[in-house]
């Protein structure tokens, strides 16, 4: 039996989107409010989840208290209250988007999972109440 369990996590960092390669003008007419120089935060909100099959023998397909240990370490305590663009070395050459903060935290969390269990892990951000990501790897 293969089923999806999932645990939600949330963090708050600030962000710029800024392309190096484009002019100041170009960034401000495409990015809009996100290139706003001084930074600006976001309330991000995570789902992440993971598909398997049941070990018959604790019944569970991974203990829930070990993939929240796992969140913390690799998303919480790395991301909350910092800032995306200065603080965190993943983005420092890559623009902190939903879809690339989506992709780095996938990679993350996929690095800690047991290669063993065959697993499919899918996240999904939200950056705004409206505005959502999901990535699965591909
Ligand atoms: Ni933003």
């Amino acid at each position: 039996m293969r089923v999806t369990i999932g645990r939600k996590a949330h963090f708050n960092a600030a962000h710029r989107l800024y392309n190096p390669n484009w002019t100041d003008e170009q960034n401000a007419a495409f990015y809009g409010k996100c290139n706003l120089p001084n930074y600006h935060g976001h309330n991000y909100k995570l789902e992440v989840k993971v598909k398997g099959e049941v070990d018959q023998e604790t019944g569970y397909l991974l203990d829930l208290k070990w993939l929240s240990q796992i969140i913390k370490e690799e998303v919480e305590e790395p991301f909350d209250h910092r800032n995306l663009n200065l603080d965190t070395p993943e983005f420092r050459n890559l623009i902190p988007s939903a879809e690339n903060i989506a992709g780095v935290i996938w990679r993350k969390i996929q690095a800690r999972l047991p290669k063993e269990k065959n697993l499919d892990l899918m996240i999904v951000l939200y950056e705004t109440e409206r505005n959502f990501v999901e990535y699965s790897g591909e």
